[in-house]
């Protein structure tokens, strides 16, 4: 039912990151979800989920009529979350194509996230015409919410529904001695509407990689709120306290 779009301007700030972790979160919480990769890079979405190995079919398989749509969909390990994979050829999907099968997707999800490529070209567009709503992920880096700005502004020429921002890798150390922007001044400078503040947190990578969550990783909370904010569309973020064991 809802297709949102996961982007940002920069690579490497973590879209296929919070794709995973709020596809895994709807889902836990009793939401049909299926996340689209519309990326084919070093850490695809089947990768960073650890279900390569699931992987039969992807996107170009269904577009060539290999598979049916549903047949293509990879479960996941911890939860029912399903993920169409992205090919090895995927540059070549046209727009209106790669659009057909997200909305065949979403006659039968209530959530189509799809993980977007970095940049504005082809791949970008195509990911962001297919969508109704978009979340922008930055860090709060300057050269991420520079180029976090440029894409808020090339997606105020879609007829997009909404467009909301994660702030994600915030620290709340850096923060308190004034060497990091905090979430909320990210959002401030970029005037976006902010539903999520992801903390830095070094489980993500590695239980990602099992295809789990660690119930006592710091961003677990973080994610449950994103994931409220998203399913209720509400804008009640809580920043992340500080922990003990960082020093
Ligand atoms: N909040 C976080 N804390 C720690 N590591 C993170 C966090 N978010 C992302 N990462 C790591 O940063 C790297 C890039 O993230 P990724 O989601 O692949 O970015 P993108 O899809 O935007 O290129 C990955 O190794 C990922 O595990
Ligand atoms: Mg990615």
């Amino acid at each position: 039912m809802r297709k949102i779009v996961i982007t940002s301007g920069k690579g490497g700030v973590g879209k296929t990151t919070i794709t995973a972790n709020l596809g895994r979160k709807l889902s836990a919480d009793g939401y049909k979800v299926v996340l689209v990769d519309g990326d084919v890079g070093l850490n695809n979405l089947d990768v960073a989920m650890g279900i390569e190995n699931r992987v039969v079919y992807d996107i170009s398989d269904v577009l060539a009529g290999r598979c049916r749509p549903f047949q293509a969909l990879a479960l996941d390990v911890e939860t029912s979350a399903r993920i169409l994979p992205s090919s090895a050829n995927s540059a070549d999907i046209s727009a209106q194509a790669f659009r057909g099968v997200v909305d065949s997707l979403a006659e039968t999800f209530d959530f189509v996230l799809i993980d977007c490529p970095a940049g504005i070209e082809h791949g970008f567009h195509r990911a962001v015409s297919s969508a109704d709503e978009a979340i922008v992920v930055t860090t709060p880096s300057a050269s991420a919410i520079r180029d976090a700005d440029k894409v808020l502004r090339l997606l105020s020429t879609y007829p997009l529904k909404d467009v909301a921002l994660v702030v994600n890798r915030t620290r709340a150390d850096l923060i308190a001695r004034g060497e990091m922007l905090s979430a909320k001044e990210t959002a401030n400078i970029l005037h976006a509407t902010l539903i999520g503040i992801i903390p830095d947190d070094d489980y993500i990578t590695v239980f990602q990689q099992l295809g789990k969550t660690a119930d006592f990783a710091p961003s677990k909370r973080a994610f449950a709120t994103l994931s409220r904010n998203v399913a209720e569309n509400t804008r009640d973020v809580e920043v992340p306290r500080r922990r003990w064991w960082r020093r």
